[in-house]
């Protein structure tokens, strides 16, 4: 079938390979295409974009990309909170679903070269941003510092536990994590993930920086104020907007905020984008 004859809401089936369990009620996914052309096709998706995952006979929802492109496998880190994310839950290995994209602008990383790369994530906002940090380290001369602060409310719930690991032992990388509530075996900082900006060692890339906020709504509010106030300048301050999608390809109108279809235009957004909007987080 020619590109120009292809059906854009048309999902490729996929196997699923395995699951492994993050944190509570959040599973990671890892999985492939049937057909070894979409798979080398899909590859070349930017940190930041989505796709739609579709399970058969029940439906369709949006996910971020939270591998980087340079990374062999793919997947999706999925949170269990309804009707599809449940049908993926109950899936096994070796079963099908369909994957559709990659969609969305995603991060310009090439833009950022040059530059400082600050990454501030809470909770699950630590997916879209995996996929960058993992990008900058595998571009890692093209930047300049890179500073990665993390925050969950209690140890259990910090994702991704390995790559933490490794990005607090690497060199080239400066990565700060915190919990609100420790558990007996935590030895690190007890607070919101703003309050590691101040703590005694620390030195927050302000100047030729780009900071990544991705989080929940009260901590990106927190988050913001902090980074305005120490003079990170609005534009240069990037984030990605979550919004209910039906097509994911701009047609629909589902996703719209104001004049911008967040499927097509976004999800990443500066915060100067943002507040033109007219977006309340
Ligand atoms: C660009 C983008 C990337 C995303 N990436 C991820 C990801 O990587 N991992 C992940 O777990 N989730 C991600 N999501 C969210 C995911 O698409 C939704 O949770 C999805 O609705 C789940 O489908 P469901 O059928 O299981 O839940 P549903 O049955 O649709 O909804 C379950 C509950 O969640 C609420 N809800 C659903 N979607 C939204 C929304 N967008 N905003 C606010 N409330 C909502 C519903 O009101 C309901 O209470 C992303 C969303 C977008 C737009
Ligand atoms: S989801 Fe249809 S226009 Fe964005």
């Amino acid at each position: 079938m020619s590109a120009a004859t292809q059906n854009v809401y048309l999902p490729k089936p996929a196997v699923l390979e395995r699951v492994v369990a993050e944190i509570p009620e959040v599973k990671t996914f890892y999985w492939h295409f049937e057909d070894d052309r979409e798979q080398q096709e899909f590859h070349k998706f930017r940190p930041g974009q989505f796709a739609q995952i579709s399970l058969f006979g029940v439906g369709e929802f949006p996910a971020s990309l939270p591998s980087s492109p340079g990374e062999e496998e793919t997947f999706f880190t999925i949170r269990k909170v309804g009707t599809c994310t449940q049908a993926l839950d109950e899936l096994q290995p070796g079963q099908k679903f369909a994957v559709r994209g990659p969609y969305g602008n995603g991060f310009p990383m090439e833009d950022y070269y040059g530059r400082n790369l600050v990454f501030v994530a809470g909770g699950i906002g630590m997916i879209p941003l995996r996929s960058c940090i993992v990008y900058a380290l595998q571009h890692r001369k093209y930047y300049d510092r890179i500073q990665i602060f993390y925050g969950a409310k209690a140890p259990r719930e910090l994702m991704y536990m390995p790559n933490l690991r490794e990005w607090e032992h690497s060199a080239g990388v400066e990565c700060y994590l915190t919990v609100d509530r420790p558990d007996a075996s935590w030895t690190g900082n007890v607070g919101v993930v703003g309050s590691l900006f101040s703590k005694p060692g620390v030195s927050l890339a302000v100047d030729n920086s780009t900071v990544f906020v991705c989080g929940p709504p009260v901590m990106f509010r927190f988050v913001i104020r902090d980074l305005l106030a120490m003079g990170c300048e609005e534009k240069n301050i990037v984030s990605t907007l979550e919004r209910y999608m039906k097509c994911g390809v701009g047609k629909c109108g589902h996703c719209c905020i104001g004049v911008a279809y967040v499927c097509v235009d976004g999800p990443v957004f500066t915060y100067q984008q943002i507040k033109k909007l007219g977006e309340e987080i």
